[in-house]
């Protein structure tokens, strides 16, 4: 509550003695008063000083009290008025209260009827100050937040829009060169030294990683700005897992690998986008012959056919380094690595990231288990809704 010695009270009564002993009474008891005999003239000291509690007189000729209370609320909102009126004019006083008068006293008053009124109108008048304040704050913190919401989305934007736009630019280039480096590898501008060839193998493998690095830069800028397009088809499963194990073939005999493929007789078909399925089964496969020093790497394909739980099992096991509890809960976060074994040069620790993000796309999802120094087995799960005839 304020020291009683700093409120100030505004006084309004046309019967200029009335007013003068009310306000010589309040200052007795510590209250800063101002006088006026006139609603305008109070209005006029409104503007320009600081009140806390504005008393007036309810019948004045000029300004009634309901005027002066409601343009005195226009000057200063959190202002708390308090009518005094006459018995006869009671009704007229609640009316003012309905404007926005705290409360009424009855002419004549004595002190003690005054004061608790008083009291409570400044504990109304602290309140309503707070109040402003915690809005104005409040607001204040909205308008930040929404600034530092739109800035955000904006550098969003421009970051989606220079990542696809940076990936498309680089793939040209990297193209011609791949495509001249493939010329060169072909001997279809004369031969080669072993020096030569030696030199066009790495630009060629050099460029196919960088190419894939790029693709996955372009796809989780597709993913994040939500622009991904799903191309569903009829999907020839055993024939996709067998187009991988074929693609990933040279990589696992050169580490020594085994790479099998276990595909059920009947036709597994699913409605699915093919490009998407294809690259997650790549990526899981990739990294199952990147993670495994010795053994065997083996794609299997499985349905379950339980009506509306149908789906499609794609698992890819290895006998690798194997993930632990732990770090099997952040492996699908973007450019995540675990362990020391991911972290050479040719890996970004995106192949998990995308491949979660493109298996929900699909409407399925990727679980694993693994066991440090045993291996993994990473399952995609599709649904297949109309079992044996695709989505
Ligand atoms: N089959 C696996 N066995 C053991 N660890 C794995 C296996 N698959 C993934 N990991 C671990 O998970 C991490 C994340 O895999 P992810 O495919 O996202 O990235 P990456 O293979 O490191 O790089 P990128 O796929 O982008 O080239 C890997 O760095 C590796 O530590
Ligand atoms: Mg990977």
């Amino acid at each position: 509550m304020q020291e009683v010695s700093e409120v100030n009270i505004l006084v309004v009564d046309d019967e200029r003695a009335q007013m003068q002993a009310l306000c010589d009474t309040l200052k007795d008891q510590g209250f800063h008063t101002i006088g006026f005999n006139s609603g305008r003239l109070a209005l006029d000291a409104l503007r320009t000083g600081h009140f806390s509690l504005l008393l007036t007189d309810l019948m004045m000729p000029e300004l009634d009290g309901i005027a002066l209370l409601q343009a005195a609320q226009q000057i200063d909102p959190q202002l708390v008025c308090i009518i005094m009126t006459g018995n006869g004019t009671i009704t007229t006083a609640v009316e003012a209260m309905r404007v926005g008068a705290l409360d009424y006293i009855l002419k004549p008053f004595k002190l003690s009827a005054i004061l608790p009124v008083l009291t409570r109108a400044l504990a109304v008048r602290k309140l309503r100050i707070e109040n402003a304040a915690l809005t104005h704050s409040l607001h204040e913190h909205t308008l930040a937040l929404e600034s530092a919401n739109s800035e955000l989305e904006r550098a969003r934007r421009a970051k989606d829009h220079f990542m696809a736009t940076m990936s498309h630019e680089l793939r040209t280039p990297l193209n011609a060169i791949l495509g001249f480096a493939e010329i060169l590898q072909m001997k279809l501008t004369g031969p080669l030294n072993p020096e030569q060839e030696e030199h066009v193998e790495i630009i060629c493998s050099s460029g196919k990683h960088l190419l894939s690095l790029i693709n996955d830069l372009l796809d989780l800028a597709r993913i994040e700005s939500g622009k991904i397009e799903l191309n569903p088809e009829p999907v020839m499963c055993q024939a996709l897992l067998k187009e991988v194990a074929a693609a990933m073939q040279v990589l696992a005999v050169g580490k020594g690998l085994v790479l099998d493929v276990h595909v059920p007789t009947s036709e597994v078909r699913l409605n699915t986008d093919r490009r998407a399925l294809f690259q997650i089964v790549m990526n899981l496969a990739n990294n199952a012959i990147k993670y495994t020093p010795m053994g065997s790497v083996t794609l299997d394909l499985s349905q379950t056919a339980d009506g509306s739980n149908a789906a499609v099992c794609i698992s890819v096991s290895d006998t690798g380094v194997g993930i632990s509890a732990q770090d099997q809960a952040r492996l699908f976060s973007a450019f995540t690595q675990v362990g020391e074994h991911g972290k050479g040069t040719e890996s970004t620790g995106l192949g998990l990231y995308l491949s979660g993000e493109l298996a929900k796309l699909l409407g399925g999802r990727i679980t694993l288990k693994s066991e440090v120094g045993c291996g993994s087995t990473f399952t995609l799960t599709l649904p297949n809704m109309a079992h044996g005839h695709g989505v």
